[in-house]
């Protein structure tokens, strides 16, 4: 039987372990995390999700403090559009953020931004073309394109002096959506993905298929059907399937078939390494398979899968765009907070809202109370062993990575004992 290690991804000159570890945003896939994924000789991701709070909170700046301070006159106005991000600020901290990732990084593997094109932050395209470009100034290895993808951003990189040696890649759910892309945008600027990762119902974070219809769907089945028309097209783009792919075993089926890696996540949600607060990480590993829910509460418009008891759901924080913003369309309006004033409309003055339909995604990442997770999520408990005060032992990225790396069929390899 054949495991993750008798493969390798072949990515321009770099022979690496098939194994990539997938964003998770906000900081949640920190860059320590990232950093010992490269270590071990795959691929980390970090994400540029919320880059100010995120380097506020590493570097001890004050970003956000600072935009709050420049928009509070705006806070009661439903139109946020004068709320701008300065590009320059931003650039800085994506800078900041991942040119330091980048300097921590030991060994044979790679370090990648996972870049969420669907944070629009009040101007997507100048926004997106200054967060592209300040990581490959920085140095980042690669960029992997993900959930709302932008038909030109490879035309805001082209004249980028990196844009031939930085990996690109996108995420897709789909062939329309592969073939809308290269259509749209990899042709015109000459340059196809170094990449495609293609992501199935099963994954973490927001999805590419309805909040209802998701179950219909089968990763396996997607990829054959991409594979099947990259090969017709004589397009030779490395396939790296993701979402749901918990073991070892898993992951080496999909090799088995073609696929020249795999992206996983939710199984280092546990790890020591993962920017999680430890008694969010012991909720993960308590989670039953009914908790784990596929809902619309995101004001991105995509579904999310998240665990059913999380505060971000229910919550009635006031909305937070003067000092984050990120969801904030190319108009200045977002959908939480246009949900807060209608319900907030609804009640006797000084009355604090419950919102059900949607979520301030911004506050509650920002402070760790969305727990997105994998669909296996309720499975972690299997990973680990429970200690004598009922919690879950932490796991290392070393040993979730070698898990996967060199266990096989239903395989999962426990911490040791002591
Ligand atoms: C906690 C968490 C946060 C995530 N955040 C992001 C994100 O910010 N951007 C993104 O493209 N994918 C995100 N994902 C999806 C993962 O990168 C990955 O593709 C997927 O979860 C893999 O499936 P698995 O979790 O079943 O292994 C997230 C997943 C998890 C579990």
């Amino acid at each position: 039987m054949k495991c993750v290690d008798d493969f390798r991804l072949r990515l321009g000159s770099h022979e690496l372990v098939p194994i990539v570890v997938g964003g998770m945003g906000v900081d949640i896939s920190t860059s320590t995390l990232a950093v010992e994924v490269a270590r071990l000789g795959g691929i980390g991701h970090i994400s540029d999700a919320m880059v100010h709070t995120v380097t506020d909170r590493r570097f001890h700046t004050h970003y956000v403090k600072d935009r709050l301070k420049r928009y509070k006159f705006n806070v009661g106005n439903l139109d946020k559009s004068v709320a701008q991000f300065d590009l320059g600020l931003l650039a800085e901290a994506t800078r900041l953020h991942i040119g330091s990732t980048m300097e921590a990084k030991r060994g044979s593997g790679l370090v990648f931004m996972n870049c969420m094109e669907k944070l629009t932050m009040n101007n997507p395209r100048e926004t997106l073309r200054v967060r592209l470009r300040s990581a490959m100034d920085a140095g980042i290895d690669g960029i992997t394109l993900a959930a709302g993808l932008h038909l030109s951003s490879f035309a805001l990189i082209q004249d980028h002096p990196r844009f031939h040696d930085v990996k690109l890649g996108i995420i897709v759910s789909s062939l329309r959506a592969l073939q809308l892309f290269l259509k749209k945008n990899a042709r015109g600027s000459g340059r196809l993905p170094d990449y495609i990762v293609v992501e199935g119902p099963l994954a973490g974070g927001h999805l590419g298929f309805g909040e209802e219809d998701w179950m219909k769907y089968d990763l396996a089945t997607i990829l054959v059907e991409i594979q099947d028309w990259l090969h017709a097209e004589k397009l030779d783009i490395p396939l790296i399937p993701a979402g749901g792919i918990f073991t070892g075993g898993d992951a080496a089926k999909f090799l088995e078939q073609g696929a020249a890696a795999v992206q996983v996540a939710t199984r280092f949600t546990v790890t020591r390494e993962c920017g999680l607060p430890d008694d969010v990480k012991q909720a993960y590993f308590r989670a039953n398979e009914d908790q784990v829910v596929v809902n619309n509460v995101s004001p991105t418009g995509y579904p999310m899968r998240m665990l059913k008891g999380c505060p971000a759901l229910g919550s009635g924080v006031r909305p937070n765009c003067e000092a984050f913003g990120y969801l904030l369309d190319a108009s200045g309006h977002c959908q939480y907070a246009e949900a807060w004033e209608r319900e907030k409309a609804k009640l006797p003055e000084g009355e604090k809202p419950k919102i059900w339909d949607k979520t301030c995604l911004c506050t509650h990442m920002r402070n760790f109370h969305c727990w997105t997770c994998g669909h296996f999520a309720w499975r972690l408990k299997e990973t680990s062993l429970r200690e004598s005060d009922g919690n879950y032992r932490l796991l290392s990225v070393e040993h979730v990575f070698h898990d996967y790396q060199y266990s096989v069929g239903e395989q999962i390899e426990l911490p040791s004992r002591d």
